[in-house]
């Protein structure tokens, strides 16, 4: 088995490093190479995913991911920009399937901005569709408008779309996933005003037959961006498109207590996947050794599991993480009267001792 592991930019770099020494622990019998990606590549090889790294994760069984970005590229031409870098992955890897469970850990249910009675005990599994919806969409640009509001204006445009196949094959996954949980899918849409979402509710619906076992419910993304704060536990699985996913995802995180809890697997129509933090580079914090590695470490348990077909392993990683938590030890993001805060070493320290 091999990985590729993709460190990225910012904060990417620490907590790769201690993912990377708590799979070392497990000593297990797998390889790992390392390349450059996103801003760290295009300053060394004017390209934010060169030809080699592309090769690499293709030829990887699995790819450990930490972040790319950061403001000083933001000036740069799209196609350089380092965030092109993970879109390029998803779409010549075909990860088209991003699986995000937001697990409220019982130590951090006070670390929330929420009540602890609507959060205690969350366990949801938000699923994004990754590969198409309007961040993708062709065509897309700019142009003097011919008609409109403003004929004659200077004006921007984007492509939502999806095809048939696209929507039933995320449907499958959500229902699969949800056999295996507690049989409920909400498929998240904006049927009452795009064209697009209510092709997406009408195939949701009927590959939901196909599933008689599992209940299906129709919600619509800003009623469904309330009821997550409002009565998160009410969900189980969250299958929605890409941009209501992106959205929804980092509200959900926030249910969690921390972005820095959060990890997610995007996985393609064979076993092969692509896990990382949900969250970005935060170059706020970068270089500062105060990030949570949590997110990236439960990621690696994702890879494990789905990827290297290693669950035990998997579960050693979720155990080690919940028992450090339970020891009360924080990084700054999840810390709270009473706990220990520890930086991004000392926090990959506790999870390699346990
Ligand atoms: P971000 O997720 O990097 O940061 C948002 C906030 O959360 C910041 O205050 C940050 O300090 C905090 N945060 C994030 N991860 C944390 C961790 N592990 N521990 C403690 N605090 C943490 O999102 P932002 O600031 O919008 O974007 C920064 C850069 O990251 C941008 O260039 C953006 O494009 C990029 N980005 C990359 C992603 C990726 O590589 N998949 C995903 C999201 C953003
Ligand atoms: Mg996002």
């Amino acid at each position: 088995m091999k990985i590729a592991v993709l460190p990225g930019d910012g904060i990417g770099t620490e907590i790769v490093a201690e993912a990377i020494r708590v799979l070392d622990a497990l000593e297990l019998d797998f390889e790992m190479e390392t390349a450059l990606v996103g801003g760290a590549a295009y300053d060394a090889h004017g390209h934010p995913l060169p030809e080699a790294t592309l090769k690499l994760a293709k030829e990887a069984d699995a790819v450990l991911f930490g972040a790319v970005g950061d403001w000083k590229y933001d000036k740069l031409e799209r196609q350089f920009r380092p965030e092109q870098a993970i879109l390029g992955l998803r779409k010549n890897l075909g990860l088209f399937a991003n699986f995000r469970p937001a697990i409220c850990y019982e130590q951090l249910v006070g670390a929330s901005s929420l009540k602890p009675e609507l959060i205690s005990g969350l366990d949801i599994l938000i699923i994004r569709e990754l590969t198409g919806d309007i961040y993708f969409g062709q065509p897309r640009g700019r142009r003097t408008a011919v008609d409109g509001h403003f004929p004659g204006a200077e004006e921007a445009f984007d492509t939502m779309r999806y095809s048939r196949p696209e929507v039933e094959r995320i449907a499958r996954v959500a229902f699969e996933a949800a056999r295996k949980r507690s049989k409920r899918v909400t498929s998240v849409d904006k049927a009452n005003v795009l064209e697009t979402f209510q092709f997406w509710k009408d195939i949701v619906t009927e590959v939901g037959k196909e599933y008689p076992d599992v209940a299906l419910d129709h919600m619509y993304v800003d009623n469904a961006a309330m009821q997550l704060v409002k009565e998160p536990k009410k969900f189980d699985v969250v299958v929605t498109g890409n941009m209501f996913g992106d959205i929804l995802s980092d509200e959900a995180a926030m249910l969690t207590g921390s972005i820095g809890m959060l990890p997610s697997a995007s996985l393609n129509a064979s076993s092969q996947g692509l896990y990382e933090p949900s969250h970005g580079s935060a170059p706020d914090i970068a270089g500062k050794g105060v990030a949570n590695p949590l997110a990236t470490i439960l990621s690696a348990a994702m890879m494990l599991r789905f990827s290297l077909q290693q669950p035990e392993a998997a579960d050693r990683i979720e155990s080690a993480v919940k028992s450090v938590l339970a020891s009360g030890l924080r990084t700054g993001d999840i810390w709270s009267e009473g706990t220990k805060r520890v930086g991004t070493r000392e926090m990959g320290d506790a999870v390699v001792a346990a």
